[in-house]
Parts: structure tokens; C-alpha cells; sequence
């Protein structure tokens, strides 16, 4: 934990840094980078695994129960269902572009260099997929598949610790691609309509969102208030309750048990003035994954666009935007530019255990 704490501190340092960079520099919106392809044999092992349920404790879920291709890469429902016999306590947010996120999780945790060790996490809490490591990793090895496409990658057997960078290394294959605001972005004049260039302007000067939203995924990875409204199922549903506690209990968050909202990153440093902050969430694919915000709020652009207009929430940074009714549209017919074609990848399906003689390999 102490770790973790060092961690965020030092990640908070180069965000504040790399923020007075952005300033100086007047932050906009950049086109989604060309990446170097990754390791073919690791993706290939990657997607089995992501849509293979033997990864939970329970047999029950797999990666893609939470963050499903049909559902933008994540549930459709305002707050995550959890493993089961649980309910979560914040939304189940996409996989889409995770290799480009500065930080992962909603209250901005882990860094987000390290998919293999928010991976892990997935795998290994509790309220995602309650699985120990050594079991998942003998549990996989009585998959002659998996061992024939282990083969092809290293000359080791399945490796627990391993299979969390294969997982990562196939997610971050997850990205937008053909985008209207790339093509844009990178000379096609005619990729945006008039009203969308429109709500462009409005993003970067009225409405002020490039102050935070930023760089190729919308997303400075900084932590704001925005004053969102909790999600009333939180309290209502004691279910939901117990895991929120259960998070802040285990991060050593004092006096939690009177904590009655999310506190966001605040769990994680204890600073006072983290209470509340999220990570910004990216603008990429929001076509595909709604409902918005950590706890799933608001179900429409619509929504999140009159609470920005409003001026965000209780204790908010934001100031009202007075928006006009057109410079909104505009402004929701951009974001949508942000999107590209669905990115569905198919359930290759689970292939069949053997088990392992003692004469060799099955
Ligand atoms: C039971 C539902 C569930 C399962 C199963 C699950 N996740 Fe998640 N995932 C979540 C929730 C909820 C969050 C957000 C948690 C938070 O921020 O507190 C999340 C966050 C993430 C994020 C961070 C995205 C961001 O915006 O920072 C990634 C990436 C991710 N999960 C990938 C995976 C992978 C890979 C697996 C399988 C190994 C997996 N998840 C399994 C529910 C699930
Ligand atoms: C002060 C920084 C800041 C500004 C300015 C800002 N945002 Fe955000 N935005 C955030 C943060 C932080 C979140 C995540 C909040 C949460 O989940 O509680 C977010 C979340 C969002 C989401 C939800 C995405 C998702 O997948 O859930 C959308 C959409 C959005 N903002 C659009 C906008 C628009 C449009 C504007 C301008 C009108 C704007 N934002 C201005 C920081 C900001």
C-alpha cells in the first residue's frame, strides 16, 4: 500500500508537470498514434484467455462478462454487477485504448504503463474474478491449446505472472480505429460537417473541455472534481455498500466506515484535497459506451453535456457554460466524431481440458 501511495504521489508530480507543459503548449485533441504491432503469439493467447471463464475463482466470469466487445468493451449498466454474489460499486468502464491510458481505474490507481498489473488486479480481487494465481496457472496447463500456443511464444511452461502480460498485451490491441476526427485531425476537411467542426470550436473555447480532455484518447490522466452525483443503488443496496467499504478498508482509508460517497483518489493518497477526484475519462468510442461517469449516472451525451453546462456538481471546479441549445448539438456531434467503427473481436471459444500425463506434455 505504502508502495502504491509513493506511486500515485510521484505519478501526481509528473501529471502536474506534464499539465503546466500542456498548458504552455495549448492542449487540443490529437489523432489516435500509429502503434508497433505487438507480440503475435502473446495477442493470439491473450484473446483466449480474455473470453475464457476458468480465469474466475468461481468458473463464473471471464473478462469479457465485464467488458463485452457487443457493449462497447464493457456492461451496458450504469454499475458493475461484480463477481457474482457481489455488486460493485462504480461502472465497468471499456478496455478501448487502454495502451494509450496515463492511468488506469476511475480513481486513476495504477499507472497506466503497466496493463499487466491491472491485469492482475482484475484477476485477482475479489469483487472481479476472485482467482489465485497458482490455480489459474494449473488450471491453464491442462489446456493442451494453451500449451501448443505457449510453445510458439517461450520454451517455459504457463507461468502465472506471465499470462497477465499476455492478457495486457492483447488488450492494448483494443483501439479506435477510423475515427471521422482522425481523418480530420490528419487532412481530410471533409471527414467533419460544418456543425461538427461547429462543436470542435465549442470544445476548445466556450465550453472549455480541452482544459482536461486532451491528447489521442480525450484524457489528460489528471484527477479533477467534477462534482458528479452519486448513484443512489450505492447506499440503497447494501450489496454495493459492503464492496465500496470493503475498497476503502483494504486501501487503509481512516474512519471509512462513516464514508457515505465516493471519495475517489482520496481512498488512495488520504490528501483531503484528492477527495472526490477521478481520473478524466477518455472521449474515445463514447458512441458505444454509455452510460457515463465512475458510477454510470448519466445514460445520455445529453445528460453529461447539461451537467457540464450547469456547471458540474456540489463542490465542482466548473463554472456554468451557458451554453445555447445549438452550441450543445454541435457540441454532442462532436464528441461522436471521437468514434470509430465497432471494434468486435469473436469468443474463439473455450478449448477442451486434458489432463496433463506424467509421460510428457498432453
Ligand atoms: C465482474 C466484472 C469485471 C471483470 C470480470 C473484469 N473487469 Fe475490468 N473492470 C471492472 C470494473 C468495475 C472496473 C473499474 C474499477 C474501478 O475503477 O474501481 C474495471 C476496470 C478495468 C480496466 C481499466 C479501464 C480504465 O478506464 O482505466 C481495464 C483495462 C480492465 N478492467 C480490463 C479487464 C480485464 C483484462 C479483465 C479480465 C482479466 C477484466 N477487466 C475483468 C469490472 C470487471
Ligand atoms: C476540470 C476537468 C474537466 C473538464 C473541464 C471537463 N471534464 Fe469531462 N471529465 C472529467 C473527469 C474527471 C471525468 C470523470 C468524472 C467521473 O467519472 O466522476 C470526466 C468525464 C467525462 C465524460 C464521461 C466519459 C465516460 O466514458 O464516462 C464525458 C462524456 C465528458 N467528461 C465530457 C466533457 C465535456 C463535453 C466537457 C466540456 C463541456 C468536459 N467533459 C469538461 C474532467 C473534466
Amino acid at each position: 500500500m505504502q508502495k502504491l501511495r509513493k506511486q500515485l504521489i510521484a505519478l501526481s508530480l509528473t501529471a502536474a508537470v506534464s499539465g503546466a507543459w500542456a498548458q504552455s503548449a495549448s492542449p487540443d485533441l490529437a489523432p489516435m498514434p500509429d502503434v508497433k504491432p505487438g507480440n503475435a503469439a502473446m495477442i493470439e493467447l491473450g484473446k483466449y484467455f480474455f473470453f475464457d471463464n476458468r480465469l474466475s475463482g468461481d468458473w463464473g466470469v471471464s473478462c469479457a462478462s465485464c467488458h463485452d466487445p457487443q457493449k462497447g468493451w464493457g456492461d451496458g449498466k450504469a454499475l458493475s454487477a461484480g463477481y457474482p454474489s457481489m455488486e460493485y460499486f462504480r461502472n465497468a468502464p471499456t478496455v478501448l485504448n487502454s495502451a494509450h491510458q496515463k492511468r488506469y481505474l476511475w480513481d486513476g490507481r495504477l499507472d497506466g504503463s503497466d496493463a499487466g498489473t491491472l491485469v492482475r488486479d482484475m484477476i485477482t480481487e475479489t469483487h472481479t474474478m476472485n482467482m489465485d494465481s497458482r490455480l489459474m496457472q494449473e488450471r491453464l496447463k491442462q489446456v493442451p491449446e494453451y500449451n501448443a500456443l505457449w510453445a510458439k511464444w517461450r520454451k517455459d511452461d504457463i507461468n502465472g505472472m506471465r499470462v497477465y502480460n499476455v492478457i495486457g498485451e492483447f488488450i492494448k490491441t483494443i483501439r479506435t480505429t477510423n475515427a471521422p476526427f482522425d481523418k480530420f485531425k490528419k487532412g481530410d476537411e471533409a471527414a467533419l460537417s460544418a456543425d461538427q467542426k461547429l462543436g470542435y470550436e465549442v470544445f476548445k473555447g466556450k465550453a472549455g473541455c480541452v482544459a482536461c480532455h486532451n491528447g489521442p484518447i480525450g484524457s489528460d490522466g489528471n484527477l479533477h472534481k467534477t462534482g458528479v452525483p452519486e448513484h443512489p443503488d450505492v447506499l440503497k443496496n447494501p450489496l454495493r455498500t459492503i464492496t465500496m467499504l470493503r475498497h476503502y478498508s483494504t486501501s487503509g482509508m481512516p474512519n471509512y466506515m462513516n464514508a457515505r460517497t465516493d471519495v475517489g483518489a482520496y481512498a488512495i493518497t488520504k490528501d483531503k484535497r484528492d477527495m472526490g477526484k477521478f481520473r478524466t475519462a477518455q472521449l474515445r468510442d463514447l458512441k458505444y459506451t454509455a452510460p457515463y461517469m465512475h458510477n454510470g449516472v448519466f445514460a445520455t451525451l445529453d445528460e453529461v453535456i447539461d451537467f457540464y453546462d450547469k456547471g458540474g456538481g456540489a463542490g465542482s471546479v466548473l463554472k456554468p457554460l451557458n451554453l445555447t441549445a445549438a452550441e450543445k448539438k454541435s457540441l454532442k456531434e462532436f464528441l461522436l466524431t471521437l468514434s470509430g467503427d465497432p471494434v468486435i473481436v469473436k469468443d474463439p471459444g473455450q478449448p477442451d481440458m486434458q489432463v496433463w500425463t506424467a509421460y510428457g506434455k498432453n
